[in-house]
């Protein structure tokens, strides 16, 4: 059901999200803001936030926050017409009748059945586990050290050598064609119908509602496939589901623990581990990390230790970052992968190993020496640069400052000398060196998009929180500086507000429904350096912004320029000028007092 901008923004502006929040969460005034604990990762300190003003809430602990909505949707687990419905109704609204159409109907009655046939193949594959034909699978899951307890608690199971599950299904009267969408079924000429799944032990996969959605299958020996997935489906979409977040997501251990496999999350879970998940057998998606963040705000990552767990980290660190999760490296190293290393070393030895991981940027760079020999100068050189070229995607000269620091320390060389690689006067000159691979130029422009986003945010959370200096702002900003799409729209209903001095960030997130717009919006309007800026050096960080949201603007404008469009050039070479004119941009201390 879609409600229309009108009645949403009409029922969110109804209520006060200090009262909402209050009813659920203890909330203390503190300057313009109330803070409280946060309901959504456990805390001593209360860094949870619920502005006023803004109408939003944010915590700084956890990354948690959105507006009232977004609050429900996690706090009661409620989908967005849920949670405005109970707003409604406390506001006293009536809603329009909802109105499904036949189409959404059968699409929901479809799914609801293959929910009803996922369950029913899981208790009947638990069933088989715990019969006498499931013994050869039980003795296989007890020699991996899995208790009954864990066993139930995945609701572990297992397929017999002939397959009788299709026969059973049948008896409950599913046809044919819903047992093969479901993946439980396949057909072939010469067989007719029969089992996906026979002899291996099952793995039913739930979605975060804790509803079986899947399974994967392991062959009990050597045999290929090692694990048989179910296919996707109607309710299974592998690219939005984690293995074991409907356990993980009540953790309140703030952060996440994210595995490769199966039987790295259950023997995880049984030494004590609860907030870890796997992505299911695929490389991880900004789905995935889009899931991952509206439970936490850090990740830490235990991929397996050998060269392809290693490229899959490095892949896996963009896609987090890129959903506003910090992420972290775990070293596994000498074990193979989390489960191995849990049964050597216990979980003490594993929460030492958590304890110490590595921030994802180090980690990065350190893998990226490994392509140079750095007893060789001009490869040494290369790297430095390689690593130059990273620093410069960080979008503020602070967090520039406090990584080059890192890394300096962590490469033994000079912060200056580092420093210099990034500024461009590096020492090392002179011919370009040979390097085995330079970085990519497609590296360069994800480093730059992560910058440029986070720049433009950065100025609209700013601009929320400090209305009055939009008087500055406007001569140097439109809002046509920001990027297409959410961005844009964003800044202009934020600079029309602020023209007219009405500044209500709530009011423009009533304006989208979606989740991962909701999401996106609490990040754009909740957007904080890594160190906070004084006073003074405030007017420096945002002359820096400023600067360079209008370059990303002009850079975005050449890509798509007409040659033979003449007013468009025209446009393009006034604003090299303009842009030219605030290179250097000093925004005076009178100018910013005005
Ligand atoms: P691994 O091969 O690392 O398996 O694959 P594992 O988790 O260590 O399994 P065990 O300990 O040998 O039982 C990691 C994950 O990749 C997917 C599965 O999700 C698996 O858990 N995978 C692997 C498949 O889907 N199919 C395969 O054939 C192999
Ligand atoms: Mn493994």
């Amino acid at each position: 059901m879609y409600y229309a901008d009108d009645i949403v923004e009409q029922v969110r502006s109804s209520v006060d999200i200090v009262d909402v929040i209050g009813s659920y969460v203890r909330l203390k005034r503190k300057g313009n803001s109330y803070f409280g604990l946060c309901p959504f990762h456990n805390e001593k300190t209360g860094s949870f936030s619920v502005s006023g003003q803004k109408q939003m809430y944010y915590c700084f602990g956890c990354g948690a926050g959105g507006n009232v909505f977004t609050f429900l949707m996690e706090y009661e687990n409620a989908s967005f017409p849920e949670a405005l419905k109970m707003l409604a109704d406390r506001a006293g609204i009536r809603l329009p009748e909802e109105n499904h159409s036949a189409q959404e109907r059968r699409r929901a009655d479809e799914r609801n059945t293959l929910l009803e046939i996922e369950k029913e193949a899981a208790k009947y594959y638990y069933a088989y586990l715990r019969s006498p034909k499931g013994a050869q699978a039980m003795q296989y899951l007890t020699n991996r050290g899995l208790s009954a307890e864990t066993m139930r608690n995945f609701g572990l199971g297992a397929s017999g050598k002939s397959g009788g599950l299709y026969a059973y299904l049948k008896q409950k009267s599913y046809t044919d064609q819903q047992l093969e969408a479901a993946g439980l079924v396949v057909y072939d000429e010469k067989r007719g119908p029969h089992d996906r799944f026979w002899n291996r032990v099952m793995f039913p996969i739930m979605n975060q509602s804790g509803k079986v959605i899947g399974f994967g299958g392991r062959v009990m020996g050597d045999a290929k496939p090692k694990y048989l997935n179910s296919p996707e489906s109607p309710i299974f979409d592998k690219s939005r589901n984690l293995y074991g977040l409907h356990i993980a997501r009540s953790s309140r251990a703030g952060y996440f623990l994210l595995c490769e496999g199966y039987m790295d999350v259950i023997s995880m879970h049984q030494a004590g581990f609860s907030n870890a998940v796997a992505s299911l057998g695929t490389s991880l998606t900004q789905g995935h990390a889009s899931l991952l963040k509206r439970y936490t705000s850090e990740v830490l990552l235990l991929y397996d230790s050998d060269t392809a767990g290693v490229k899959a980290a490095l892949r896996a660190i963009p896609i987090l970052q890129e959903a506003g999760l910090a992420a972290k490296v775990v070293d596994l190293t000498p074990y193979k992968d989390p489960d191995e290393l849990v049964k050597a070393i216990g979980p003490e030895g594993l929460q030492q190993r958590i304890d110490t991981a590595e921030d994802s940027f180090l980690f990065e760079i350190r893998t990226m020496q490994k392509k140079y020999d750095m007893q060789t100068p001009a490869q040494a050189t290369a790297y430095y640069k390689e690593v130059a070229n990273k620093l410069l995607g960080f979008p503020t000269a602070l967090e520039r400052k406090t990584y080059t620091q890192a890394a300096a320390q962590m490469l033994q060389i000079s912060y200056r000398e580092l420093a210099g690689f990034v500024t461009g006067t590096g020492i090392a000159q002179g011919g370009e060196p040979k390097v085995r691979r330079a970085p990519s130029a497609e590296d360069a422009k994800k480093t730059e998009d992560k910058g440029k986003r986070k720049a433009q945010r950065l100025m609209l959370t700013w601009l929320s929180e400090d209305p009055k200096r939009f008087r500055v702002i406007r001569k140097y900003l439109r809002y046509e500086d920001f990027s297409e799409g959410l961005y844009r729209d964003v800044a202009e209903a934020l600079f029309a507000q602020l023209e007219k001095g009405a500044v209500s960030p709530a009011a423009i997130t009533s304006r989208y429904q979606e989740e991962a717009d909701l999401r996106e919006l609490a990040r754009i309007f909740n957007t904080q350096l890594q160190a906070a800026p004084s006073e003074e050096k405030k007017a420096e960080v945002i002359s820096e912004l400023i600067y360079k949201i209008r370059a990303f603007a002009l850079d975005d404008m050449k890509a798509h320029l007409d040659p033979a469009d003449m007013a468009q050039m025209q446009k393009f070479i006034q604003g090299k000028q303009e842009l030219e004119k605030i290179r250097n941009l000093h925004i005076s201390p009178d100018e910013w007092e005005s």
